[in-house]
């Protein structure tokens, strides 16, 4: 059955809005906007629309079970209320993730695991039988979240998380995540309409996802698996569906999408992500940015530069003083994004950004600056 109901879209602080606007062009009802997450409205279409085609979302949850609790034996009783066989087989792997925010309940792992005990006593009672625990590899995930008393399960539709998105090969010492490249590729405002250039492109994840949105290439394309194929309502030809829907919604590329970067083995790494078609047309190649001159009047360069915490760079404040200097010389008419951690380093760029967004790459609290780089932007360095 094709019914409605409420999901919930997780994803990277600072791309919610990002995130809304990308469901409502899905089509869904109700999106509003939380805390790292989006909660919206739809069918079973939409739950499969939704893992196929967001660029920002890191999973799908599907709230089924919604009870409150101040202590663990109300939560074991709480957890029982459902009749977990309606999600659940009894041949099964399962694995739950617990967030939990809460003066009742302190560590999360244990009430993962009083919850998990729980389901598996239900089964045990009514068939004897028992699923297993797979926290690597279930066929069903769920995911607990305890605020305060508020206690929620999920089912997760997504299963791995969506940023896994199945081309890449191999990566570099520090990629950037997918979602995050996606997120702050929308968050500039680009959508394949001017060249668009990573010079320091490591294992090419901010051109692959220029790539795909630009192609209107769903970025779930490539996934063998998603949580929901293993579901007892999965619906395999309302997937088949989708999937071909979205194939039919493809663009050819309409600007070029350069990608470079200073080492050459790096430069290989990223050439084994882009075997796929839609990142053909890609130009990559090794390139030292200082010594790169843009050959379009026009464009968006958006890098993600070393911060000087991953990577040993002798001095960094003087490697961003340099950026900017380039960015002075030879990118009049273009807009540059760039993200970093290091806001020391990103002072001495010499630029005042004309936007300063806050993100995080991993732990790292980033900032992704813009700087319009026409003349009367430049501020002057002392
Ligand atoms: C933080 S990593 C970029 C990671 C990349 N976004 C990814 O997803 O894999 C920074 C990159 O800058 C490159 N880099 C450092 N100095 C450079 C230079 N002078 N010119 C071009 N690339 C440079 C490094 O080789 C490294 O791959």
């Amino acid at each position: 059955m094709n019914y409605k109901a409420t999901y919930l879209a997780k994803t990277f602080f600072g791309l919610e809005d990002i995130l809304v606007e990308e469901l409502q062009n899905l089509g869904a009802r109700k999106v509003t906007p939380g805390k790292r997450a989006v909660s919206f409205e739809g069918d079973k279409t939409l739950l499969y629309k939704a893992n196929l085609h967001l660029r920002t979302a890191l999973r799908i949850l599907v709230p089924v079970h919604q009870f409150t609790a101040k202590n663990e034996h109300q939560l074991y009783k709480n957890v029982q209320s459902l009749n977990w066989s309606k999600f659940i087989n009894k041949r099964d792997t399962f694995a739950i993730d617990s967030t939990v925010h809460s003066g009742y309940f302190k560590h999360s792992k244990y009430i993962a695991l009083k919850t998990k005990d729980a389901i598996v006593d239900q089964f045990r009672k009514h068939y004897n039988m028992r699923p297993s625990i797979d926290v690597i590899n279930p066929t069903v995930r769920l995911h607990l979240h305890i605020r305060e008393d508020m206690c929620s399960i999920s089912l997760d539709s997504s299963g791995d998380s969506l940023h896994k998105r199945g081309y890449r090969t191999a990566t570099n010492r520090a990629p950037i995540n997918e979602v995050l490249a996606a997120g702050m590729i929308m968050l500039s405002g680009w959508r394949g309409d001017a060249p668009f250039l990573d010079l320091m492109c490591g294992s090419g994840t901010i051109p692959c996802e220029a790539a795909l949105l630009a192609q209107n290439v769903a970025p779930g394309t490539f996934r063998e698996k998603f949580g929901f194929f293993s579901w007892k309502d999965y619906d395999k030809k309302l997937w088949q569906e989708v999937k071909e829907e979205a194939k039919t919604l493809e663009v050819p590329l309409e600007c070029p999408i350069m990608a470079t970067d200073v080492s050459q083995k790096t430069i290989e790494i990223a050439r084994g992500n882009l075997a796929h078609p839609a990142f053909e047309d890609i130009r990559m190649s090794r390139k030292d940015f200082f010594e790169y001159t843009p050959k379009y009047e026009t464009g968006l360069l958006l890098i993600n530069p070393p911060y000087g915490e991953r990577f040993v760079q002798q001095n960094i404040t003087d490697f961003y003083g340099n950026i900017g200097d380039k960015l002075k010389q030879n990118y009049n008419g273009y807009t540059a994004w760039i993200i970093s951690s290091n806001k020391t380093a990103m002072k001495s760029i010499g630029l005042r950004p004309s936007k300063r967004l806050t993100l995080y790459n991993g732990s790292l609290e980033c900032k992704f600056h813009r700087f319009d780089l026409y003349s009367g932007s430049k501020k002057n360095k002392k």
